[in-house]
């Protein structure tokens, strides 16, 4: 079983072993290609360079699929989160259309490996079903089918779809697909370990010292490295940059379910609620899962985190014949403020410093795409994304009405700098497992009380931008709502942009309040 960034598992996490890196493969202090990350945008860029003959380093902070790999319901898909008709009017149609055509090598590119590397992950080519219940949904129905005509992704009107919910109209897209994420990327990083590429794991990339345009020396816990190109496959990057101003943090709810008898739905399938569910089945190891997510919110801002288990798990059971719930987590991704991911040049950084993110809930798709990006940048070889998806581009955000209020929240929560305060007699009343934070002395306090009832104290500003991190029950995590660092119950990075642990609250202040 793998640990992961919450206190919750994956059905992902839970039915493979965490990955065991070679030790045998030599360490240099030079390599061509240093990529922060193990997920799939990581590992998969590290083999497609180490393949055409670059000398890659992959530093891990935990281990591979530590982060959103390890807890994403991992559809594959053509159709994207930002629907084509949003792309053309907010882009044009070239752009819709390069994406289509990138999301589908994607599929193929995975498929290749797949078969390439004899990879057991259960990958499967399957179809989607997108379905409007209502008069409004249907308009968009008819908007989205109309702009999956124009842009190339094969689409049909339909009068069935596969889960027993009521709808009225249902779009049918074929080419979609589904894996075992976690099965995949451990393969992919096999596969580049056999290519002599050297990963490491625990191993964070501390600090850049020396950035210049033939190239970076990084520090780690593991020594100093040099390379001439740096990638950011961390979901999100360290430091700050115009890229988290332009990120909205959002966590989404994921259940695994046994059902009653072999009725599984085949494919995937997705209503139009905002937030939307989605459904789909995979067998692992025998065992038939039918996993269903939904109920987003932005990161840190819902006070109760069970509720969108609840809810999420009463949708199911009022639709489908439940036998169990056999895992539950929340993972987060990043919604780009223009709908479309950055992947290319870090603004600020010289031009051989790269950064993948905004990926919103598209992850496997795009993460693909990334690496495939990267690759066409460092090996110079042509890809109509490269401009388009450059993270320095200005494009316009003003129609998104999510990012302008994305951003009036941060900069509340910047300038006010902690939350209402709760009364100190509140503090005894934390029940275990529970996270608040206190006002004292002028100090947001993040106190949490684990299943012993041993208090754990942090100083809630992230140290991130100093926005006040908020308890995330399910996950027991600090969360903040800014630009989506999370933190250990101790305080420890879990994910980035924050690079360093929350400070340790001083103890004798919570005593004081007892
Ligand atoms: Fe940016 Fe916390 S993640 S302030």
């Amino acid at each position: 079983m793998n640990s992961r960034d919450g206190a919750h598992i994956s059905v992902w996490q839970q039915t493979v072993e965490a990955f065991k890196i070679r030790a045998n493969n030599t360490v240099q202090k030079k390599y061509d290609v240093i990529i922060a990350g193990g997920g799939i945008t990581g590992i998969s860029t590290a083999l497609a360079l180490q393949k055409a003959g670059l000398k890659c380093l992959v530093l891990e902070s935990h281990h591979l699929c530590y982060g959103t790999t390890g807890g994403t319901t991992a559809h594959i898909n053509t159709i994207m989160d930002v629907p084509y008709s949003t792309m053309i009017k907010k882009f044009n149609l070239e752009t819709a259309s390069n994406i289509a055509t990138a999301s589908r090598d994607a599929i193929s590119h995975i498929s290749n490996n797949v078969s390439q590397y004899t990879i057991d992950c259960g990958f499967q080519l399957t179809d989607a079903y997108l379905f409007a219940k209502d008069e409004k949904q249907e308009k968009e129905l008819d908007d989205i089918k109309h702009a999956c005509d124009k842009v190339g992704v094969a689409s049909q009107w339909t009068d069935k779809i596969n889960v027993p919910i009521a709808f009225r109209k249902a779009m049918f897209i074929p080419g979609q697909a589904k894996f075992h994420p976690v099965r995949y990327v451990h393969a992919l990083a096999t596969a580049f370990e056999d290519l002599e590429g050297v990963i490491l794991d625990k191993c964070p990339l501390t600090s850049v010292e020396n950035e210049s345009d033939t190239g970076v020396i990084v520090e780690t816990p593991k020594g100093s490295f040099e390379a001439t190109y740096l990638i950011y496959a961390t979901h999100i990057p360290p430091t700050i940059n115009l890229v988290h101003l332009r990120c909205a943090p959002y966590r989404s709810y994921a259940m695994a379910f046994r059902l009653k008898g072999e009725k599984y739905p085949e494919g995937l399938a997705y209503d139009m609620y905002d937030p939307y569910h989605y459904y789909r089945t995979q067998e692992i190891d025998g065992q038939k899962y039918f996993i269903v997510g939904g109920d987003d919110h932005k990161t840190g801002h819902e006070p109760n985190t069970v509720k969108p288990f609840l809810s999420l798990e009463s949708h199911v059971r009022s639709n489908f014949d439940v036998d169990a719930v056999t895992q539950q987590w929340s993972s987060q991704y990043y919604e780009p403020a223009d709908g479309l991911p950055y992947i290319g040049v870090f603004p600020g950084h010289k031009k051989n410093v790269l950064v993948a993110t905004g990926f919103g809930g598209n992850g496997m798709t795009y993460g693909t795409i990334a690496a495939q990006l990267f690759e066409a940048k460092i090996l110079e070889k042509p890809h109509p994304l490269i401009d388009k998806l450059a993270p320095g581009r200005i494009k316009p955000v003003a129609g998104f009405k999510n990012f302008t209020e994305h951003n009036l929240d941060v900069f509340k929560q910047l300038i006010q700098k902690v939350f209402k305060g709760s009364e100190a007699h509140e503090f005894v009343e934390v029940a275990p497992g529970e996270g608040k934070i206190f006002k004292v002395e002028g100090q947001s306090i993040g106190v949490h009380k684990d299943d012993n009832g041993a208090i754990h104290t942090v100083n809630a500003k992230c140290t991130h931008m100093g926005c006040t991190v908020a308890w995330n029950l399910t996950e027991r995590s600090w969360d903040c709502p800014c630009h989506g660092a999370r933190f250990s119950p101790d305080g420890k990075v879990l994910n980035g942009p924050a690079d360093k642990d929350l400070e340790y609250a001083n103890l004798e202040l919570i005593n004081a309040i007892k």
